[in-house]
């Protein structure tokens, strides 16, 4: 899950691909690393190193680099230790290929034994570094041309004419071609009659005979030909870039989820191909942006330009050529971003995470904003449908583990929910009359689209529910519904956590046809959400948070919708204090869980009028063995040591019990030292299986 970024126009890119991956860092953070194309030198430039963007910049100085032509990478180690030598740029041998990559090459082994038996020598232990010497050892093979492939074939008659073909391996005779545009290479070719017009042809290994050639454009190479009766006139040599071709070959030879962006010295160029890994273009007057996802060239453009599956891309200054390497010429659209390069900044707040939690009382309001008709298609969908399944990971699984409960207690329907990784179990259940709701923040989590891969197999419907426009989950739904929450840059899902919650009480109060009703309760929270930022609530999360930092276990507990939230809760603290945070259901705790507790032991006891009785019953228990109990509720109870106040507000407790606990979780890292935005080991969207 790294960040990538490229740039080529006529600004100098060194700052321009820093400032880029200083807003993809929450994509990755182990090592970061660039390349140039020296504008004086025309000589390729690599700095990285080990550590986040800032300390590596500072000791690196990568805005002292030159050049119009760059990219840059920031890392999250999935293949290869944290090193430099793992870190990208990655370069062919010679040094004079630079590339960078996003995602997971899963034929990396096969294709590196195959570039060692022929001399390659490799810096790192990376997946990605193979991709640089694949594209070396195609410029090198000679072997150039448009990659592509026609069957061997024993003699032609008559063809028309030939656009462009690959390579031809062997044909026996060739009567006579009206007219060929470009052939990539030719192995053999028996006899040759007459041929019209030859515009161009990449190497030619042997020609039987050739009985007469009208013209021929260009002619790359030529082996052998045994007899020429006759030949026109022949035009220019050399073939289009063959960097471009040898990347167009090396990228066909990937098995995996991809996105590169390579260059060369020697080519005022950078290619770039995706394939089931993010990558955007931004357009600007003076120069075209690659990056993971827009908010690293926000600050320059809101022309953006969404790649699809197998696009490949070749950007020169002041050109822009994208075709895709399954379906040929494309024409992809420009887009307008809605969000604002403040909404991606910190803004007054000292981090993401407690600038996105501020931002929940709007955010929530937002979330409900849906197009009715969509709503109601959506409905349409559930009643018809047989069998509805929410299919997610982490936060986003717990928002539709409180959607199941929401759907059964306000519309009596039953929705299964599965984790994504886990969602290839049930595929056999799965027909075309299934529903599917895929719902992912970033819209690129890998097992989620993986899921979705796995459900339109069965002909099931799909309905996305993502935060991010033009990810690849927003396009692979039959319904998309957006979450409207802004860009999210904490690693930490908080108001898309709760807008996914919003979303969910909307759906279910729609089915149930008292969505008015809904909309009103959301609208009255706005108060209650606001005030829980407050600054007595800080203080007091505060205060609690100093109790906490020692202790090496929190636990949580709840039932309904309670045990939902404590799970979303217990999340949060782990992700970004790292202590052992978990959560159970009220009712499980006798059944194991309550061996864990001993004298001081903090749990925390969510409550709400619903299940009261039963849920302190528990919280004493916890203290009969000397258990500290945290009571999340409306109004205290003896049974707690700290009270945390949160209004009760019934099916939307999930929403509300859940951001005192983001709080807490914020204060935590604040008091351990932590980078709340960046936790160790984690990343923004998973985007490898
Ligand atoms: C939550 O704080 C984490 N960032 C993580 O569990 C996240 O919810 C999970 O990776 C799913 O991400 P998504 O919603 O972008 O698919």
């Amino acid at each position: 899950m790294c960040g990538i970024m490229g740039y080529i126009g006529t600004e100098k890119a060194s700052p321009i691909i820093s400032r880029g991956l200083k807003n993809l860092e929450y994509r990755g953070y182990d090592s970061v690393g660039v390349a140039m194309l020296s504008a004086i030198s025309g000589s390729l430039e690599i700095r990285k190193g080990v550590g986040k963007i800032d300390e590596v910049q500072n000791q690196l100085k990568f805005d002292e680099l030159d050049g119009n032509i760059g990219i840059g990478h920031t890392r999250w180690a999935t293949h290869g230790t944290v090193s430099r030598e793992n870190s990208h740029p990655h370069t062919d041998c010679a040094g004079k290929i630079a590339i960078i990559h996003n995602g997971i090459i899963e034929n990396n082994i096969e294709l590196k034994e195959m570039l060692l038996r022929k001399g390659h020598r490799f810096s790192g232990e990376t997946d990605s570094e193979v991709i640089a010497h694949l594209i070396e050892d195609r410029m090198n093979s000679g072997e150039i041309g448009p990659v592509g492939f026609v069957d061997p074939a024993e003699s032609v008659e008559s063809v028309g004419s030939v656009e462009s073909v690959g390579s031809v391996e062997s044909v026996e005779s060739v009567e006579s071609v009206g007219s060929v545009e470009s052939v990539g290479s030719v192995e053999s070719v028996g006899s040759v009659e007459s041929v019209g017009s030859v515009e161009s042809v990449g190497s030619v290994e042997s020609v039987g005979s050739v009985e007469s050639v009208e013209s021929v454009e260009s002619v790359e190479s030529v082996e052998s030909v045994e007899s020429v009766e006759s030949v026109e006139s022949v035009g220019s040599t050399g073939f289009g870039s063959c960097f471009e071709d040898a990347c167009r070959w090396a990228f066909g030879q990937l098995r995996g989820s991809y996105a590169v962006l390579a260059m060369v010295e020697g080519a005022d160029e950078i290619v770039a191909v995706r394939k089931d890994s993010p990558l955007v273009l931004g357009q600007a007057d003076h120069g075209t942006f690659f990056a993971s996802d827009v908010s690293p060239f926000l600050e320059w453009t809101k022309d953006v330009i969404y790649l699809q599956n197998h696009d490949f891309v070749v950007a020169e200054k002041g050109s822009l050529r994208i075709c895709n390497l399954i379906d040929g010429e494309v024409d992809r659209p420009v887009d307008t971003v809605e969000w604002s390069v403040e909404e991606a900044r910190k803004g007054n707040f000292e981090h993401f995470m407690l600038k996105e939690i501020f931002e929940q009382a709007e955010t929530i309001q937002k979330a409900i904003q849906q197009d009715r008709e969509v709503v109601d298609r959506i409905v349409q969908m559930i009643q018809e449908g047989f069998g509805v399944f929410f299919v997610a990971c982490g936060s986003s699984y717990h928002a539709c583990m409180t959607g199941s409960y929401l759907m059964s207690k306000i519309a009596g329907v039953h929705v299964n929910v599965v984790l994504a990784s886990e969602f290839e179990n049930y595929e056999h259940f799965l027909t075309d009359r299934t529903l599917v709701f895929a719902v992912s923040q970033s819209g690129e989590t890998a097992d989620v689209l993986d899921a979705v891969k796995a459900a339109k197999r069965q002909g099931s419907k799909i309905v996305s529910i993502t935060n991010v426009m033009g990810s690849s989950l927003s396009r692979e739904g039959d319904e998309l519904l957006m979450m409207n929450s802004g860009p999210e840059i904490c690693v930490l899902s908080t108001k898309t956590y709760t807008s996914q919650v919003i979303m969910m009480e909307l759906l279910a109060c729609a089915l149930a046809g008292v969505e008015e009703d809904c909309a009103r309760r959301v609208k009255e929270l706005y108060m209650d959400v606001h005030n829980l930022t407050s600054k007595n609530m800080r203080e007091s999360l505060k205060k609690l948070a100093d109790l906490l930092v020692g202790k090496d276990h929190i636990y949580m507990i709840g039932r309904g919708l309670q045990y939902t939230t404590a799970m979303e809760a217990a999340l949060k603290v782990k992700e970004v204090s790292y202590i052992h945070t978990e959560a159970f259901a009220g009712g499980e705790l006798k059944h194991g869980p309550l061996a864990l507790i001993g004298e001081g032991t903090p749990l925390f006891v969510f409550v709400s009028q619903e299940n009261e009785d039963r849920i302190v019953s528990n919280a004493q228990e916890v203290k009969a063995r000397g258990g500290y109990v945290i009571g999340v509720s409306d109004w205290d109870n003896p049974v707690f040591d700290y009270w945390i106040k949160v209004p009760d507000c019934g099916n939307l407790n999930p929403v509300i019990q859940a951001i005192p606990l983001q709080i807490l979780a914020y204060e935590l890292a604040v008091v351990l030292g932590l980078d709340p935005d960046k936790p160790r080991n984690l990343a923004k969207s998973v985007t490898v299986l």
